[in-house]
């Protein structure tokens, strides 16, 4: 399989971002293969797994189209530390996710916790970790280090929110969008940051689009946990529900029918009865209703791309970004 078009959905955005993507995106992944075997051991076998996953690799993606195309040799070996990193980050967080949430399968495979244990799982993601800071620290742009280190507070800053949350049916619609711009805004914010940061073009501020898209991301991943089906996401519905998780299709559920605001998450312990509070949702509307929250979401990240600024190739390649954010099954 062809490294770059590893994700089949994000190949056709890895094409639209212009000549220089397809090459830089798999010199991004060789860098991610050997970065997450980097450690000997079982560090580098859990490490290795979990990169070899895969996944839809939008976030180097992000930092590749907000850069444009690069002007020397240079520039590209910053953007592919840059992208690396990012995903790197990205992994390490699902990793200890997957810790916090004892969950047993990502990306349709057994987590590392599943098959390794906690304390595996915990130094998989903290090497993971590691190995971004490590990457982009060898460009010696201390700007990008800080940049990908404020992302990752946020980051820590909404999984604890979300702990603080669980099992409150009452969460407001404002806490649980707070939570989500920390826990995945935040990062996607970071790619379009590190990407112009990497092309030396520091002026250039992606941070709403990205902003946005982070949002409308984690707003649609929060719908795919009610709607399924379980063959594309490669999860169980109503995973979230069983771990405690309130999120915007119940937040919206509980104003159309009165009767959930009283209800006890505490509960719904089994996967049957989780699917039938997924059921319970779907009917009130709330799905579509979420779903539309988050295509306003992309709608105004579209808005923001100027394609004076960006030219005619990055806009578009963006804004198919933005799109396929809400375009998507797992
Ligand atoms: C997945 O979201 C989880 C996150 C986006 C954030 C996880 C953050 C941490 C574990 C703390 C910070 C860690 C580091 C290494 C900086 P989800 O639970 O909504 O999605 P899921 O359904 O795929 O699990
Ligand atoms: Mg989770």
């Amino acid at each position: 399989m062809d490294p770059a078009v590893a994700a089949p959905e994000t190949a056709e955005l890895v094409r639209a971002g212009g000549e220089h993507v397809p090459a830089l995106m798999r010199r991004i992944e060789e860098r991610l293969r050997s970065d997450g075997a980097a450690h000997a051991g079982p560090l580098a076998e859990h490490g290795g797994t979990t990169i070899a996953a895969g996944g839809k690799r939008l976030r180097p993606l992000l930092v590749l189209l907000a850069a444009g195309a690069p002007q020397d040799p240079d520039r590209e070996d910053a953007l592919v530390r840059a992208g690396a990193a990012v995903e790197l980050i990205h992994s390490a967080t699902l990793v200890h996710d997957d810790v916090l949430d004892a969950a047993a399968l990502r990306r349709g495979k057994p987590t590392v916790v599943a098959q390794a244990g906690r304390e595996m799982a915990v130094a998989t993601g903290d090497a993971l970790f590691a190995r971004a800071f490590a990457a982009l620290t060898e460009g010696g742009d201390a700007e990008s280090v800080r940049v990908l280190s404020d992302a990752c507070s946020s980051l820590a800053r909404g999984e604890l929110l979300q702990r603080a949350d669980a099992w409150d049916v009452g969460v407001t619609l404002d806490r649980y969008l707070l939570r989500c711009e920390l826990k995945t805004a935040r990062l996607f914010e970071a790619a379009c940051r590190l990407g112009p940061l990497a092309a030396g073009d520091a002026e250039l501020r992606l941070d709403g689009f990205g902003r946005r898209i982070g949002l409308g991301f984690q707003i649609l991943d929060d719908v795919l946990d009610v709607s399924g089906p379980v063959e594309r996401t490669g999860k169980h519905r109503g995973t979230d529900l069983l771990d405690g998780t309130v999120t915007l299709p119940l937040i919206l559920a509980r104003e159309r029918d009165p009767a959930l605001t009283e209800l006890d998450l505490r509960a719904v312990t089994s996967p049957a009865q989780a699917e039938e509070l997924c059921d319970r949702i779907s009917a009130t509307g709330a799905l579509d209703a979420a779903r539309d929250h988050a295509l306003d979401l992309v709608a105004q990240a579209k808005r923001d791309l100027d394609p004076a600024v960006l030219g005619d190739g990055r806009a578009q390649a963006l804004a198919l970004v933005a799109d396929s954010v809400v375009q998507r099954y797992s």
